[in-house]
C-alpha cells in the first residue's frame, strides 16, 4: 500500500461525510433553481482553474507542473460547458463576476510545497468534486435536466476522476519523505475540514445540499 492509499484510507470517513451531506436528505426544500446550482459550479470551476494555474510556474517538478497546467485547462473547459448550459437556460453569463475567494481557496493559495499542493488541489479537492458531482447528477436526473446530466457524465466527471488519479500517482512519486507526507496529510485534513464548513454554509444559503463541486 503506497502513501496515496494510506491517505485515502485515513480521509475516507470524512470525505464520505461531506458527500453524504450532499445527498439532500433533509436538505431544505429539496428543490432549487437549476440556474442557482449551476452558478455554484461556475464559481468552483473558475476557482480551481485559477488555483492550478497559479501553481504552474512555481512548481519545479515538470510532471507536476504539467498536471496543474492540464487541470487549469480542463477546469476552464468545465467552466465553458457550464456557462453554455446556463446561457441556454437564460442566465446572463457575460454579466457573471466571480466572487472573492472563499476560505477554502484562501487556504489553498497559501500552500507552497509540491506534496501539499498535489495532496490538497489534485487529490482532496478532486475527490470531493467527484463525489458531490455524483449527487448533483442524481438531482438533475430526478428533475429531468438530461442535458446537464449528459455534460457531467460524458465530459466533466471523467476528467475530475482523472485529476484525482493523477494526484494519487504524483503523491506516491513525490511525497516520500516523512516531512512531505506529514505536510500532505495536514493539507488534506485542512481541506476536508474547511470544505465541510463552506459546503454547509452554502447549503444553508441555497436551501439544498446537492450542489456541484469543481
Ligand atoms: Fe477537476
Ligand atoms: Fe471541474
Amino acid at each position: 500500500m503506497g502513501f496515496a492509499d494510506d491517505l485515502a484510507a485515513r480521509s475516507k470517513d470524512r470525505l464520505t461525510a461531506i458527500i453524504e451531506a450532499g445527498q439532500n436528505a433533509g436538505g431544505g426544500a429539496g428543490d432549487a433553481d437549476a440556474k442557482a446550482l449551476l452558478q455554484v459550479a461556475l464559481v468552483n470551476e473558475i476557482s480551481v482553474s485559477e488555483l492550478a494555474a497559479s501553481w504552474v510556474a512555481s512548481t519545479p517538478e515538470v510532471d507536476v507542473k504539467l498536471a496543474f497546467a492540464r487541470q487549469a485547462g480542463d477546469e476552464a473547459g468545465h467552466f465553458q460547458l457550464v456557462a453554455e448550459r446556463l446561457r441556454a437556460l437564460g442566465f446572463d453569463v457575460d454579466g457573471f463576476v466571480p466572487p472573492a475567494a472563499n476560505p477554502l481557496f484562501q487556504y489553498l493559495a497559501t500552500l507552497t510545497s509540491t506534496a501539499e499542493r498535489v495532496a490538497a488541489g489534485l487529490f482532496a479537492l478532486e475527490s470531493i468534486a467527484y463525489g458531490v458531482n455524483e449527487n448533483f447528477i442524481a438531482y438533475c436526473r430526478a428533475h429531468g435536466d438530461d442535458e446537464t446530466v449528459r455534460l457531467y457524465e460524458s465530459i466533466i466527471q471523467p476528467e475530475e476522476r482523472e485529476h484525482q488519479q493523477i494526484g494519487r500517482a504524483l503523491l506516491d512519486k513525490y511525497a516520500t519523505s516523512a516531512d512531505a507526507q506529514a505536510r500532505a496529510s495536514a493539507a488534506v485534513d485542512r481541506v476536508l475540514e474547511i470544505a465541510s464548513a463552506t459546503r454547509a454554509a452554502a447549503a444553508g444559503r441555497l436551501g439544498v445540499t446537492c450542489f456541484p463541486g469543481c
